[in-house]
Protein backbone atom coordinates (compact mmCIF):
# COMPACT_ATOMS: atom_id res chain seq x y z
CA UNK A 1 0.00 0.00 0.00
CA UNK A 2 2.43 2.91 1.01
CA UNK A 3 4.35 1.98 -2.63
CA UNK A 4 1.82 4.10 -4.09
CA UNK A 5 2.64 7.17 -1.76
CA UNK A 6 4.31 10.02 -3.36
CA UNK A 7 8.31 10.02 -2.64
CA UNK A 8 9.88 13.07 -0.78
CA UNK A 9 10.79 14.16 -3.56
CA UNK A 10 7.51 14.65 -5.39
CA UNK A 11 6.05 16.08 -2.26
CA UNK A 12 8.76 18.92 -2.10
CA UNK A 13 8.25 19.75 -5.38
CA UNK A 14 4.05 19.71 -5.30
CA UNK A 15 4.87 21.49 -1.77
CA UNK A 16 7.23 24.68 -3.42
CA UNK A 17 4.62 24.54 -6.47
CA UNK A 18 1.65 25.36 -3.48
CA UNK A 19 3.52 28.06 -2.10
CA UNK A 20 3.86 30.14 -4.76
CA UNK A 21 0.21 30.17 -5.20
CA UNK A 22 -0.78 30.81 -1.91
CA UNK A 23 2.07 33.40 -1.20
CA UNK A 24 0.67 35.42 -4.15
CA UNK A 25 -1.68 36.76 -1.65
CA UNK A 26 -0.31 39.88 -0.16
CA UNK A 27 -1.23 43.32 1.86
CA UNK A 28 1.78 44.88 0.83
CA UNK A 29 2.63 44.55 -2.57
CA UNK A 30 6.87 43.40 -2.80
CA UNK A 31 6.53 42.13 0.52
CA UNK A 32 4.21 39.04 2.02
CA UNK A 33 2.54 40.20 4.72
CA UNK A 34 -1.03 38.85 5.63
CA UNK A 35 -2.04 40.02 9.07
CA UNK A 36 -5.30 38.19 10.31
CA UNK A 37 -8.99 39.15 8.86
CA UNK A 38 -7.01 41.21 6.04
CA UNK A 39 -8.39 41.26 2.69
CA UNK A 40 -5.17 38.90 1.31
CA UNK A 41 -6.05 36.59 4.19
CA UNK A 42 -9.74 36.33 2.83
CA UNK A 43 -7.85 35.52 -0.53
CA UNK A 44 -5.35 33.06 1.40
CA UNK A 45 -7.76 31.75 3.00
CA UNK A 46 -10.24 30.94 -0.36
CA UNK A 47 -7.46 29.90 -1.86
CA UNK A 48 -6.68 27.60 0.45
CA UNK A 49 -10.31 26.09 0.87
CA UNK A 50 -10.11 25.00 -2.86
CA UNK A 51 -7.01 23.67 -2.30
CA UNK A 52 -8.29 21.02 0.24
CA UNK A 53 -11.68 20.41 -1.91
CA UNK A 54 -8.97 19.44 -4.69
CA UNK A 55 -7.81 17.31 -2.46
CA UNK A 56 -10.93 15.30 -1.70
CA UNK A 57 -11.71 17.21 1.34
CA UNK A 58 -15.30 19.33 2.46
CA UNK A 59 -13.62 22.59 3.49
CA UNK A 60 -15.23 25.77 4.69
CA UNK A 61 -14.25 29.20 6.09
CA UNK A 62 -15.40 29.45 9.96
CA UNK A 63 -17.01 31.65 12.22
CA UNK A 64 -13.00 32.61 13.46
CA UNK A 65 -11.84 32.78 9.81
CA UNK A 66 -9.99 29.58 9.76
CA UNK A 67 -9.92 27.40 6.89
CA UNK A 68 -11.55 23.89 7.80
CA UNK A 69 -11.37 20.86 5.68
CA UNK A 70 -12.37 17.45 6.26
CA UNK A 71 -12.35 13.87 5.20
CA UNK A 72 -14.82 11.30 7.44
CA UNK A 73 -13.31 7.60 8.40
CA UNK A 74 -15.53 5.10 8.15
CA UNK A 75 -18.26 6.35 10.47
CA UNK A 76 -19.29 9.83 9.89
CA UNK A 77 -18.65 11.86 12.97
CA UNK A 78 -15.72 9.87 14.63
CA UNK A 79 -13.02 11.19 16.03
CA UNK A 80 -10.17 12.86 13.38
CA UNK A 81 -6.81 13.47 13.49
CA UNK A 82 -6.39 16.99 12.70
CA UNK A 83 -3.22 18.13 10.98
CA UNK A 84 -3.13 22.44 11.17
CA UNK A 85 -1.16 25.46 10.85
CA UNK A 86 -1.58 29.24 9.95
CA UNK A 87 -1.73 31.00 6.75
CA UNK A 88 -1.46 34.67 8.39
CA UNK A 89 2.18 36.10 8.61
CA UNK A 90 4.28 38.95 10.02
CA UNK A 91 5.14 41.78 8.51
CA UNK A 92 7.07 41.45 5.54
CA UNK A 93 7.32 37.66 6.75
CA UNK A 94 7.90 34.46 5.35
CA UNK A 95 7.60 32.16 2.72
CA UNK A 96 7.16 29.02 5.38
CA UNK A 97 6.14 30.07 8.39
CA UNK A 98 2.80 28.35 8.87
CA UNK A 99 1.97 28.40 5.14
CA UNK A 100 4.12 25.18 4.90
CA UNK A 101 2.65 23.24 7.76
CA UNK A 102 -1.17 23.97 6.12
CA UNK A 103 0.32 23.09 2.14
CA UNK A 104 2.14 19.54 3.95
CA UNK A 105 -1.36 19.10 5.45
CA UNK A 106 -3.37 19.34 2.07
CA UNK A 107 -0.54 17.34 0.45
CA UNK A 108 -0.78 14.73 2.65
CA UNK A 109 -4.77 14.33 2.31
CA UNK A 110 -4.15 14.49 -1.27
CA UNK A 111 -1.37 11.54 -1.36
CA UNK A 112 -3.42 9.23 1.06
CA UNK A 113 -6.48 10.02 -1.33
CA UNK A 114 -4.87 9.21 -4.57
CA UNK A 115 -3.57 6.46 -2.80
CA UNK A 116 -7.04 4.89 -2.09
CA UNK A 117 -5.85 4.08 1.41
CA UNK A 118 -8.22 4.54 3.99
CA UNK A 119 -7.92 5.77 7.45
CA UNK A 120 -9.69 4.16 10.56
CA UNK A 121 -10.43 7.64 11.32
CA UNK A 122 -11.21 11.53 10.18
CA UNK A 123 -8.58 13.17 8.66
CA UNK A 124 -8.88 16.88 9.02
CA UNK A 125 -6.66 19.62 7.92
CA UNK A 126 -6.64 23.14 9.36
CA UNK A 127 -5.47 26.68 8.34
CA UNK A 128 -5.47 28.86 11.41
CA UNK A 129 -5.91 33.23 11.06
CA UNK A 130 -4.10 34.32 14.22
CA UNK A 131 -1.18 32.64 15.10
CA UNK A 132 1.31 35.18 14.54
CA UNK A 133 -1.02 37.50 16.95
CA UNK A 134 0.63 41.16 15.46
CA UNK A 135 -2.39 42.74 14.86
CA UNK A 136 -5.06 42.44 17.46
CA UNK A 137 -3.13 41.74 21.44
CA UNK A 138 -4.63 37.85 21.07
CA UNK A 139 -2.59 35.09 21.56
CA UNK A 140 -3.81 31.84 19.12
CA UNK A 141 -6.97 32.89 18.74
CA UNK A 142 -8.47 30.93 16.18
CA UNK A 143 -6.80 27.51 17.10
CA UNK A 144 -8.10 28.73 20.56
CA UNK A 145 -11.44 28.68 19.33
CA UNK A 146 -11.55 24.88 17.97
CA UNK A 147 -9.97 23.87 21.44
CA UNK A 148 -12.42 25.71 23.64
CA UNK A 149 -10.18 28.93 24.88
CA UNK A 150 -11.45 32.01 23.35
CA UNK A 151 -11.68 34.51 25.37
CA UNK A 152 -14.71 37.24 24.19
CA UNK A 153 -12.68 39.73 25.68
CA UNK A 154 -10.05 39.54 22.48
CA UNK A 155 -13.33 40.63 20.17
CA UNK A 156 -12.89 44.04 21.29
CA UNK A 157 -9.61 44.63 21.02
CA UNK A 158 -8.58 47.20 18.53
CA UNK A 159 -5.78 47.15 16.07
CA UNK A 160 -3.53 49.94 15.83
CA UNK A 161 -5.59 51.98 13.02
CA UNK A 162 -8.53 51.64 16.06
CA UNK A 163 -10.46 48.74 13.86
CA UNK A 164 -12.30 46.74 16.65
CA UNK A 165 -11.49 42.81 16.13
CA UNK A 166 -15.30 41.71 15.63
CA UNK A 167 -16.14 44.41 13.17
CA UNK A 168 -12.80 43.31 11.19
CA UNK A 169 -14.30 39.72 11.98
CA UNK A 170 -17.68 41.04 10.25
CA UNK A 171 -15.99 42.55 7.05
CA UNK A 172 -14.06 39.42 6.43
CA UNK A 173 -17.30 37.31 6.45
CA UNK A 174 -16.85 35.60 9.75
CA UNK A 175 -19.03 35.75 12.53
CA UNK A 176 -18.16 37.17 16.09
CA UNK A 177 -21.45 35.03 17.30
CA UNK A 178 -20.61 32.00 15.63
CA UNK A 179 -17.01 31.63 17.52
CA UNK A 180 -18.56 30.11 20.43
CA UNK A 181 -19.64 27.11 18.93
CA UNK A 182 -16.50 26.49 16.88
CA UNK A 183 -15.33 24.89 20.44
CA UNK A 184 -14.76 21.30 19.95
CA UNK A 185 -16.16 18.19 21.97
CA UNK A 186 -12.97 16.87 24.31
CA UNK A 187 -12.44 13.58 22.68
CA UNK A 188 -13.70 14.19 18.81
CA UNK A 189 -10.16 15.00 17.91
CA UNK A 190 -7.76 12.20 18.84
CA UNK A 191 -4.35 13.75 18.08
CA UNK A 192 -3.29 17.18 16.38
CA UNK A 193 0.05 17.42 14.56
CA UNK A 194 1.73 20.29 13.26
CA UNK A 195 4.87 20.80 10.54
CA UNK A 196 6.68 23.70 11.08
CA UNK A 197 9.86 25.54 9.82
CA UNK A 198 12.45 25.31 12.86
CA UNK A 199 13.03 29.04 13.00
CA UNK A 200 16.14 28.67 14.74
CA UNK A 201 19.84 27.25 14.33
CA UNK A 202 19.42 23.69 15.64
CA UNK A 203 18.85 21.60 12.80
CA UNK A 204 21.17 23.32 10.08
CA UNK A 205 24.06 23.30 12.59
CA UNK A 206 23.44 19.26 13.64
CA UNK A 207 22.95 18.67 9.96
CA UNK A 208 19.56 17.01 10.45
CA UNK A 209 16.53 17.89 7.69
CA UNK A 210 13.90 17.24 10.64
CA UNK A 211 12.81 17.23 14.62
CA UNK A 212 10.44 16.48 16.42
CA UNK A 213 9.49 19.17 19.25
CA UNK A 214 9.37 18.33 22.98
CA UNK A 215 7.91 21.52 24.47
CA UNK A 216 6.62 24.72 24.06
CA UNK A 217 8.31 27.59 25.77
CA UNK A 218 6.36 29.73 28.18
CA UNK A 219 5.64 33.36 26.52
CA UNK A 220 4.50 36.61 28.02
CA UNK A 221 3.93 39.51 26.38
CA UNK A 222 2.74 42.78 28.17
CA UNK A 223 2.37 46.41 26.41
CA UNK A 224 4.06 49.30 28.64
CA UNK A 225 3.04 52.97 28.39
CA UNK A 226 5.45 55.57 29.66
CA UNK A 227 3.86 59.13 30.70
CA UNK A 228 6.24 61.71 30.84
CA UNK A 229 5.79 65.24 29.77
CA UNK A 230 5.98 66.64 26.47
CA UNK A 231 7.66 70.12 26.17
CA UNK A 232 9.61 72.68 23.36
CA UNK A 233 12.97 70.78 22.26
CA UNK A 234 14.54 74.17 22.66
CA UNK A 235 13.13 75.55 25.77
CA UNK A 236 13.02 72.84 28.01
CA UNK A 237 16.25 72.69 30.09
CA UNK A 238 18.18 68.81 30.50
CA UNK A 239 17.62 68.87 34.25
CA UNK A 240 13.99 69.87 33.95
CA UNK A 241 12.82 66.82 31.18
CA UNK A 242 10.46 64.30 31.96
CA UNK A 243 11.26 62.43 28.34
CA UNK A 244 9.15 59.50 27.97
CA UNK A 245 11.45 58.24 25.26
CA UNK A 246 15.33 58.29 27.11
CA UNK A 247 13.29 56.74 30.11
CA UNK A 248 11.56 54.24 27.28
CA UNK A 249 14.98 53.43 25.86
CA UNK A 250 16.36 52.34 28.99
CA UNK A 251 13.71 50.16 29.83
CA UNK A 252 14.87 48.38 26.69
CA UNK A 253 17.81 48.16 27.19
CA UNK A 254 17.08 47.00 30.68
CA UNK A 255 14.85 43.91 29.12
CA UNK A 256 17.83 43.07 27.33
CA UNK A 257 19.82 42.80 30.97
CA UNK A 258 17.47 40.67 32.28
CA UNK A 259 16.81 38.04 29.35
CA UNK A 260 20.52 37.87 29.19
CA UNK A 261 20.65 36.76 32.52
CA UNK A 262 18.14 34.16 32.55
CA UNK A 263 19.66 30.89 30.83
CA UNK A 264 17.56 29.91 28.03
CA UNK A 265 15.50 32.96 27.95
CA UNK A 266 14.75 35.61 25.39
CA UNK A 267 13.64 39.09 25.68
CA UNK A 268 12.10 41.65 22.76
CA UNK A 269 10.91 45.26 22.55
CA UNK A 270 9.24 44.69 18.65
CA UNK A 271 6.98 47.69 18.74
CA UNK A 272 7.72 51.32 19.95
CA UNK A 273 5.82 54.36 19.31
CA UNK A 274 6.62 58.05 19.99
CA UNK A 275 4.08 60.54 20.65
CA UNK A 276 3.58 62.93 19.75
CA UNK A 277 6.57 62.25 17.38
CA UNK A 278 8.02 65.41 16.38
CA UNK A 279 11.63 66.53 16.06
CA UNK A 280 11.40 69.87 17.85
CA UNK A 281 9.32 68.40 20.97
CA UNK A 282 10.35 66.36 23.91
CA UNK A 283 8.31 63.08 23.70
CA UNK A 284 5.57 63.18 26.10
CA UNK A 285 4.46 59.46 25.52
CA UNK A 286 5.68 56.14 24.36
CA UNK A 287 3.46 52.64 24.17
CA UNK A 288 5.96 49.49 23.80
CA UNK A 289 5.67 45.94 23.57
CA UNK A 290 8.11 43.23 25.57
CA UNK A 291 7.96 39.80 24.68
CA UNK A 292 10.01 37.35 26.97
CA UNK A 293 10.25 33.88 27.02
CA UNK A 294 11.79 30.81 28.76
CA UNK A 295 11.25 26.88 28.29
CA UNK A 296 10.30 27.36 32.44
CA UNK A 297 7.23 29.13 33.70
CA UNK A 298 9.15 29.95 37.10
CA UNK A 299 11.70 31.73 35.05
CA UNK A 300 9.55 33.07 33.19
CA UNK A 301 7.73 34.33 37.14
CA UNK A 302 10.83 35.63 37.70
CA UNK A 303 11.86 37.60 34.70
CA UNK A 304 8.42 39.21 34.86
CA UNK A 305 8.97 40.55 38.75
CA UNK A 306 12.46 41.73 37.51
CA UNK A 307 11.42 43.60 34.56
CA UNK A 308 8.40 45.31 36.95
CA UNK A 309 11.37 46.15 39.55
CA UNK A 310 13.56 47.20 37.10
CA UNK A 311 10.77 49.69 34.74
CA UNK A 312 9.59 50.92 38.51
CA UNK A 313 12.97 52.34 39.40
CA UNK A 314 13.97 54.07 35.70
CA UNK A 315 10.11 55.54 36.14
CA UNK A 316 10.80 56.85 39.30
CA UNK A 317 14.51 58.15 38.84
CA UNK A 318 13.30 59.41 35.62
CA UNK A 319 9.99 61.46 37.22
CA UNK A 320 7.89 59.51 34.30
CA UNK A 321 4.47 57.32 34.92
CA UNK A 322 3.92 53.52 33.56
CA UNK A 323 1.62 51.22 33.49
CA UNK A 324 2.13 47.89 32.69
CA UNK A 325 -0.30 45.38 30.97
CA UNK A 326 0.58 41.59 30.61
CA UNK A 327 -2.08 40.95 28.01
CA UNK A 328 -0.57 36.85 26.95
CA UNK A 329 0.71 34.99 29.66
CA UNK A 330 1.01 30.98 28.41
CA UNK A 331 2.85 28.77 29.96
CA UNK A 332 4.99 25.87 28.38
CA UNK A 333 3.37 23.48 26.69
CA UNK A 334 4.59 19.86 26.66
CA UNK A 335 4.08 17.92 23.57
CA UNK A 336 2.44 14.30 23.93
CA UNK A 337 5.37 11.41 23.99
CA UNK A 338 3.27 8.79 22.07
CA UNK A 339 2.46 11.05 19.37
CA UNK A 340 6.73 12.49 19.55
CA UNK A 341 7.05 8.13 19.21
CA UNK A 342 4.94 8.31 15.91
CA UNK A 343 6.66 11.13 14.53
CA UNK A 344 10.14 9.56 15.13
CA UNK A 345 8.21 6.32 13.13
CA UNK A 346 7.50 8.66 10.45
CA UNK A 347 10.73 10.49 9.95
CA UNK A 348 12.77 6.56 10.13
CA UNK A 349 10.52 5.45 7.48
CA UNK A 350 10.63 9.16 5.22
CA UNK A 351 14.79 7.99 5.41
CA UNK A 352 15.69 10.21 7.86
CA UNK A 353 17.52 9.47 11.32
CA UNK A 354 16.20 6.12 12.68
CA UNK A 355 16.83 8.12 16.41
CA UNK A 356 15.25 11.57 15.24
CA UNK A 357 16.82 14.63 16.75
CA UNK A 358 14.32 16.36 19.40
CA UNK A 359 14.60 19.64 19.98
CA UNK A 360 12.23 22.39 22.20
CA UNK A 361 10.15 25.35 20.58
CA UNK A 362 10.81 28.95 21.41
CA UNK A 363 8.56 30.17 18.68
CA UNK A 364 4.69 29.63 19.70
CA UNK A 365 2.79 27.52 17.65
CA UNK A 366 -1.01 27.05 17.19
CA UNK A 367 -0.04 23.66 18.59
CA UNK A 368 -0.02 25.04 21.90
CA UNK A 369 -3.69 26.28 21.91
CA UNK A 370 -4.78 22.80 20.53
CA UNK A 371 -2.90 20.51 23.05
CA UNK A 372 -5.36 21.60 25.44
CA UNK A 373 -8.26 19.89 23.49
CA UNK A 374 -6.36 16.76 22.65
CA UNK A 375 -2.62 15.27 22.51
CA UNK A 376 -0.57 17.60 20.08
CA UNK A 377 3.11 17.17 18.82
CA UNK A 378 5.05 18.99 16.25
CA UNK A 379 7.81 18.63 13.55
CA UNK A 380 10.40 20.96 12.76
CA UNK A 381 11.90 21.34 9.51
CA UNK A 382 15.66 22.71 8.83
CA UNK A 383 15.70 26.07 7.83
CA UNK A 384 19.09 28.52 6.57
CA UNK A 385 20.58 30.39 9.03
CA UNK A 386 17.66 29.28 11.29
CA UNK A 387 16.24 33.24 10.05
CA UNK A 388 13.06 33.15 10.54
CA UNK A 389 10.06 36.09 10.53
CA UNK A 390 12.00 37.71 7.75
CA UNK A 391 11.84 37.60 3.59
CA UNK A 392 15.62 36.57 4.15
CA UNK A 393 12.92 33.07 5.49
CA UNK A 394 14.54 30.00 3.17
CA UNK A 395 14.87 26.28 3.44
CA UNK A 396 15.25 23.86 0.95
CA UNK A 397 12.64 22.04 -1.60
CA UNK A 398 14.61 18.61 -0.24
CA UNK A 399 13.83 19.11 3.45
CA UNK A 400 10.37 20.07 2.90
CA UNK A 401 9.94 16.76 1.12
CA UNK A 402 11.48 14.75 3.52
CA UNK A 403 9.13 16.38 6.51
CA UNK A 404 6.36 16.17 4.73
CA UNK A 405 6.49 12.47 4.10
CA UNK A 406 7.30 11.77 7.79
CA UNK A 407 4.30 13.55 8.36
CA UNK A 408 2.33 11.14 5.95
CA UNK A 409 4.07 8.18 7.44
CA UNK A 410 3.30 9.27 11.16
CA UNK A 411 -0.46 9.36 10.29
CA UNK A 412 -0.56 6.07 8.86
CA UNK A 413 1.13 5.19 11.90
CA UNK A 414 -1.56 5.93 13.68
CA UNK A 415 -3.87 4.24 11.30
CA UNK A 416 -1.53 1.02 12.05
CA UNK A 417 -1.82 1.71 15.96
CA UNK A 418 -5.99 2.50 15.56
CA UNK A 419 -6.65 -0.20 13.34
C1 LIG B 1 5.00 33.35 16.57
O1 LIG B 1 5.65 33.09 15.59
C2 LIG B 1 5.67 33.70 17.80
O2 LIG B 1 6.31 32.82 18.39
O3 LIG B 1 5.66 34.88 18.16
MN1 LIG C 1 4.35 30.08 12.72
MN1 LIG D 1 5.65 33.21 13.05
Amino acid sequence: MAASLPSAAVLGARAFAALEGLNRFTDEPGKLTRLYLSPAHRQAAEWTKGAMEVAGLTAFIDAAGSVQGRREGPVPGEPSVMIGSHIDTVKDGGRFDGSLGVVAGILVAQALRDAGMSLPFALEIVAFGDEENVRFPTHLSTSAALAGGYDPAWLETRDADGVRLSDALREFGGDPGGIAALARRRGSVKAYLELHIEQGPVLEVENEAVGIVTAINAQRRARIRVTGEAGHAGTVPMSLRKDALTASAEMALAVETIAAAHEQAVGTVGVFQVSPGAANVVPGRVEFTVDFRSPSNAVLGNMEAAIRRGFGEIASRRGVGIDIDVYTNAPAVPMDSDLQEALAAGVARAGGNAAARHLPSGAAHDAMAMAALCPAAMLFVRNEKGISHSPLEAMTEADAGIAIRALLEAVVELARRAG
